[in-house]
């Protein structure tokens, strides 16, 4: 079994990890949604242990006062893409944020997987994106449209557990 080292504060009983650690590599997810980062600790460790072309996307608050976000470009390695999202993960513009972040790497893959042109990528993953999107009526798909990062498309208890009374 791993012995879990990570360079800030981790919040996770250490066989418990290491174990959850073992599956995480066998398991190889090419999408990774983690809400409550925190110090970064279990970041770290997914980022560490991505496989290649893998995304992940850490959702946090950030009310504790604690933000190394700074720290994760350092802990993420080639080919492996990190979304950080500030806000409740309760929030619908939180959750708006992450659905158009999944939905924008499933269309773009799904274009590559297709061979889809250069030249017509863009829309097809603007359509994509708005089809994917179309059963959140909360959601304004044409303000959502303008956050589809289309980058890559050629050739992304309070105090001591830094939750607060509903975590
Ligand atoms: C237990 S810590 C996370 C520990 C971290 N994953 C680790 O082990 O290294 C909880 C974190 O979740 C965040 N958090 C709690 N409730 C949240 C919510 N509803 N939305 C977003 N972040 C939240 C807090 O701000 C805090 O940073």
């Amino acid at each position: 079994m791993t012995v879990v080292q990570s360079p800030v504060p981790i919040l996770q009983n250490s066989v418990e990890f290491a174990a959850m650690l073992d599956l995480y590599r066998a398991a190889a997810p090419k999408r990774v949604l983690e809400i409550g980062t925190y110090h970064g600790g279990t970041l770290y460790h997914w980022l560490q242990n991505a496989t290649d072309g893998a995304t992940i996307v850490t959702v946090d608050s950030y009310r504790t006062g604690v933000d190394n976000r700074d720290l994760y470009p350092h802990w993420t390695p080639d080919g492996v893409t990190l979304h950080v999202i500030d806000g409740d993960s309760r929030d619908p513009n939180t959750v708006a944020q992450v659905a158009l972040k999944e939905a924008t790497i499933a269309c773009k893959a799904e274009a590559r997987g297709k061979k889809v042109k250069w030249l017509a990528r863009r829309k097809y993953v603007y359509q994509c994106v708005a089809e994917a999107l179309k059963g959140r009526p909360s959601m304004d798909i044409w303000q959502l449209r303008k956050g589809v990062n289309m980058k890559g498309l050629q050739g992304q208890r309070p105090g001591e557990w830094g939750c607060d009374p509903m975590c």
